[in-house]
């Protein structure tokens, strides 16, 4: 196994916007990734997240310097209004050419305001400062593929110092979940009735393909993952699994072979929404 030097990897389910505002064991699992990730000295972050998309073949990175925040439902502005992005534009440029040498239309987006997909992330990792971070989009035909190869292009950043995250969800249809709790007492974990068999069940699978896969067997079990019996009820659109093929394309090459993805933390919300925090590798390998 020749992961050295390589920066882990994580594929984070955001939830609700109320993971930003309530406490949970996915919010103290993000702060202890952030903590790891100051402290071991990342250069920056590199996210794909699960709300912004770029039509026909193009593929977009954030550049602009003073984006603002698009407002979060249920959670106070307290909460997120005054923290301070950090639009890492040099490295956004980076990201943009290493896109295109594989053949992306890859272009900047100087107008694009960022998401909560994003930001409620860095704000639990790294609530006294966000790093230098770059927003990369997703492409709306949502192949699988694609994305795959979106990760795959920027993989080399791992060697250095670049902290990449999949923003997404594994099991995440808003169409499916039990909103009433939410919506009458502003509780988004009251799990009222146990989560239905299709959620566990694809819950599960995600589970097994990230843990006991690795390299580009890795790649594959995500990608097949959308032939599921399940997927369909467990993502009504794709859009909140595609980060989960940039992290497969991010750390999925032969030379990761024998890193597997490990479940650090999980919670449930909605009664359907599994938001499972998934992470490769680590700071400690990557310094041995
Ligand atoms: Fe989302």
């Amino acid at each position: 196994m020749s992961s050295k030097g390589l920066t882990p990897v994580h594929w984070f389910s955001h939830g609700s916007t109320m993971m930003l505002g309530e406490e949970s064991e996915a919010a103290t699992y993000w702060k202890k990734a952030g903590d790891e990730a100051l402290a071991n000295g990342i250069k920056g972050v590199v996210m794909m997240g699960a709300h912004w998309a770029e039509l026909n073949e193009k593929i977009a990175v954030a550049t602009n310097p003073t984006p603002s925040k698009s407002p979060v439902a249920y959670v106070h502005p307290s909460k997120y209004a005054d923290y301070k992005l950090n639009p890492d534009l040099e490295t956004a440029n980076k990201c943009i050419e290493m896109l295109k040498a594989e053949g992306f239309d890859a272009e900047g987006d100087p107008k694009f305001d960022w998401i909560h997909d994003t930001y409620l992330v860095l704000i639990r990792m790294f609530p006294d400062g966000c790093p230098p971070t770059t927003i990369v989009s997703m492409n709306a035909r949502y192949d699988p593929y694609y994305h795959v190869k979106v990760g795959a292009a920027l993989r080399p950043l791992r060697e250095q110092g670049y902290l990449l995250i999949g923003s997404g969800g594994a099991v995440h249809n808003l169409y499916r979940n039990k909103w009433e709790p939410m919506l009458r007492y502003r509780d988004n974990f009251a799990q009222e009735t146990p989560p239905e068999a299709w959620a566990l069940e694809f819950r599960q699978s995600v589970e097994d393909i990230v843990t006991q896969t690795s390299g580009p067997r890795l790649r594959r079990g995500i990608t097949r993952l959308m032939k599921h019996p399940q997927y369909r009820e467990a993502h009504a659109t794709d859009d909140h699994f595609m980060s989960g093929l940039f992290v497969a394309g991010a750390v999925g090459d032969k030379e990761d072979e024998g890193t597997y993805g490990r479940l650090c933390a999980e919670t449930w919300e909605l009664t359907n929404m599994c938001n499972s925090q998934f992470t490769w590798g680590s700071f400690v390998q990557a310094a041995a």
